[in-house]
């Protein structure tokens, strides 16, 4: 079995033939990793982002490759009559969307004092009110039509522990993972189902120059948080997202799946610093703990 099989595709050929998948955010980074898997799965794709050049020459690269059909739809999510639009749009192109995945997002870090409303507005804007706008307006069709359909939602692992330095994101995908475990509940019955992923470490252009920009990853090296010792690599999280979106999970439902190499969990255990005592101080310390006599 070979050492770096995460970096190969996962899923059988053919395991999306015959879905129709949207992307939001899906001209770059992790959304276009995904597209590009799901449409080597068989998908044919809807991306969308408020770059339309972007998303073109995004699409063109995907058709290239993989003969599917990829329509590019400008759309800035935070815009209700926009995203009607972009329901609208891909409906008439497809007939029907099988699946949403929520993963255009904006985030920058920054001491909360120092932030605007407005800075703070964009941001949730973006997460939290463009993953339900895209959620409700492709779930009211559904329902209408009485088809069943499935909803990736793109989270972080600071969903649920907060962060110091990018609040109006983490504010933002806590209210994200809050509707994909409220919904995957309640709109089971029409056969939706809701699932999440929280990625971990994943270079990409859009994060790194907003999160760690200048040679902050230098200085922080990040990866020093990970127990795994590296990156994530953007197939592997692309395998993830093609299972979830696809008939292989339909059991898995309100799930949030991280994919971070444990780097969250190392900065919450009590005692995860201990790592830094090297082998040869166990004994001694063994010795310490057993002389302890008495309370
Ligand atoms: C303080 C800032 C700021 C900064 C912008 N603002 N950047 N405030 N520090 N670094 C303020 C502005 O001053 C303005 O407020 C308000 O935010 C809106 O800024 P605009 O530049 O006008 O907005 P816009 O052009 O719409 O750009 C939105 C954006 C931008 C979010 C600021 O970064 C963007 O387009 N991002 C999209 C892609 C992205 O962010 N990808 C990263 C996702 S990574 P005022 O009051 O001055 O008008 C991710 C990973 C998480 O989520 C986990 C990683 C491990
Ligand atoms: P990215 O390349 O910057 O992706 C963000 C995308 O969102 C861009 O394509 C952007 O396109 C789009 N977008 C931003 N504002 C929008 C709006 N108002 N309407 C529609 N689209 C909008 O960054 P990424 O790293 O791939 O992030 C993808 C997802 O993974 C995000 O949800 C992010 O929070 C999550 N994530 C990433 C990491 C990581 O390590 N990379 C870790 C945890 C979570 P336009 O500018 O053209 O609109």
């Amino acid at each position: 079995m070979s050492e770096n099989m995460y970096t190969q595709p996962m899923l059988k050929e053919g395991s999306l033939d015959g879905k129709v998948i949207l992307i939001t955010g899906g001209g770059t980074g992790l959304g276009k990793a995904m597209g590009q898997y799901f449409a080597e799965l068989g998908a044919n794709l809807i991306i969308s982002s408020r770059k339309l050049d972007v998303l073109e020459n995004t699409a063109k690269e995907i058709v290239t490759k993989t003969g599917r059909i990829v329509l590019p739809i400008q759309c800035d999510v935070s815009n209700y009559d926009q995203v009607e639009n972009l329901l609208k749009v891909s409906v008439d192109k497809f007939g029907k969307v099988d699946s949403l995945v929520n993963n255009a997002a904006g985030n920058f870090i920054s001491p909360t004092e120092r932030l605007s409303n407005r800075a703070f507005d964009i941001i949730v804007n973006i997460v939290l009110k463009g993953t339900y706008n895209c959620t409700l307006a492709f779930g009211k069709d559904w329902i209408a039509k009485k088809q069943s359909a499935t909803v990736l939602n793109i989270v972080t692992t600071y969903a649920w522990t907060g962060s110091a330095y990018v609040v109006p994101s983490a504010v933002a995908k806590a209210g994200v993972l809050a509707l994909t475990r409220s919904l995957a509940v309640e709109w089971a019955k029409y056969g939706i189902r809701f699932n999440a992923i929280a990625p971990g470490l994943f270079p990409t252009k859009g994060a790194w120059d907003r999160l760690l920009p200048g040679d902050l990853a230098e200085k922080l090296n990040p990866v020093k948080k990970v127990p795994i010792g590296r990156t994530g690599e953007h197939q592997e999280l692309a395998n993830l997202a093609a299972y979830l979106v696809s008939g292989f999970s339909s059991f898995v439902n309100g799930e949030v799946i991280t994919i971070d190499g444990g780097e969250w969990l190392k900065g919450a255990g009590q005692f995860n610093m201990l790592e830094a005592i090297p082998g040869s101080m166990w004994d001694e310390i063994e010795k310490l703990v057993k002389n302890v006599k008495g309370s």
